[in-house]
């Protein structure tokens, strides 16, 4: 057993009690790898920003749960060489039961998730209040979910939204203890969240997406005045790294996200945690896929992974300034 306090690490009660006044979200980035934890470490540093790194159970059976743990441990070091202590937390990412949740706790997780969205109301209540029960214990902090996103969380499949009810998060919240509450409110997880045909045209004949449900966001604050709101499925999904993948030997199909602006007035809300996968994938991937091509002959994986780290930096910094606002707030 190791506190996450042993390891450097914080949880988030206290960035996003921050985030909250100052009108500003956190990014909840994942990682599943080296570089990804470099670029988004070097990313937030110079731009002095607190992070989630976000660790799925996905990336857990990818990557191995004690290397992560350990890279997790890296990055608080490594943000210190790099010149700046800033708050790191490290979050399990969709949490699917109790044992999960337990053992992140165990082994240094500072924050985990437990998504019990798919299960009916009454046994959502009953794990997440079993999970922050123990959490609470080593003064770990609990993100927990109502309503369903569309689209896939790691084996779950879910083709239509279920919106969160306002009338029911503030007795979710009471009943369960929790820090922290996941809505749906019309973002999805992966690249492809909308069907051309769900979208209208703008002037210059740019495929636009219907708009967040903010209205319940409304709702929802009023229930719970000054609670920490967290959104998942929040990747804009650049249409030019769509392009580069696709020119480069891809076939990325509909690939369309929630624009920018939306995600920007998501956060100077109560939305205190926006989490972002799938861009860092395009990212790497158009890196990767541009340097194949220009560079047949190259072989040596630092040659690629190189580039595609730097792109990847580039899109987190350009995520803490220009979108999430939390830069300087480290
Ligand atoms: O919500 C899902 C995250 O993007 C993590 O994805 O389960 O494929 O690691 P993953
Ligand atoms: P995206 O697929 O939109 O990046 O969402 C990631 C996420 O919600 C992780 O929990
Ligand atoms: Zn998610």
């Amino acid at each position: 057993m190791v506190n996450y306090k042993e390891l450097g690490l914080v949880n988030s009660r206290e960035i996003f009690k921050k985030a909250f006044e100052g009108k500003y979200a956190i990014p909840a980035f994942n990682f599943n790898n080296m570089e990804q934890m470099q670029a988004i470490i070097s990313a937030c540093v110079e731009e002095s920003s607190p992070v989630i790194l976000q660790v799925s159970s996905g990336a857990r059976k990818y990557a191995n749960q004690t290397l992560l743990r350990y890279m997790a441990q890296g990055a608080v070091e490594y943000a210190k060489e790099l010149g700046k202590n800033i708050p790191i937390v490290l979050h399990l990412d969709h949490g699917s039961d109790f044992e999960l949740c337990k053992s992140c706790i165990d082994m240094g997780f500072s924050s985990v998730m437990i998504d019990g969205s798919h299960h009916p109301y009454d046994k959502n209540v009953e794990i997440t209040a079993k999970v922050v029960e123990y959490a609470h214990k080593y003064d770990v902090t609990v993100e927990g979910e109502l309503g369903v996103l569309a689209g896939i969380e790691d084996d779950v499949v879910a083709e239509e939204h279920t919106y969160t009810q306002p009338k029911e998060v503030q007795d979710f919240v009471s009943k369960t203890g929790v820090d922290s509450l996941a809505i749906s409110i019309g973002t999805s997880h992966g690249a492809n969240k909308f069907k051309p045909e769900q979208c209208t045209r703008d002037e210059n004949g740019i495929l636009v997406p219907p708009p967040l449900r903010f209205d319940i966001l409304e709702e929802v604050e009023k229930m719970i005045p000054g609670f920490p709101i967290v959104l998942h499925g929040a990747s804009s999904v650049p249409q030019e790294y769509v392009k580069t993948i696709n020119a480069n030997g891809g076939n990325l199909k509909d690939a369309i996200g929630i624009p920018e602006t939306q995600l920007r007035r998501a956060a100077s809300s109560a939305v205190c945690k926006i989490n972002i996968d799938s861009d860092g994938r395009l990212a790497m991937t158009a890196a990767i896929r541009e340097t194949f091509n220009q560079h047949p002959e190259w072989f040596d994986p630092r040659q690629y992974l190189g580039p595609a780290r730097e792109e990847l930096k580039k899109l987190y910094k350009h995520k803490v300034v220009n979108v999430l606002g939390s830069a300087g707030k480290a």
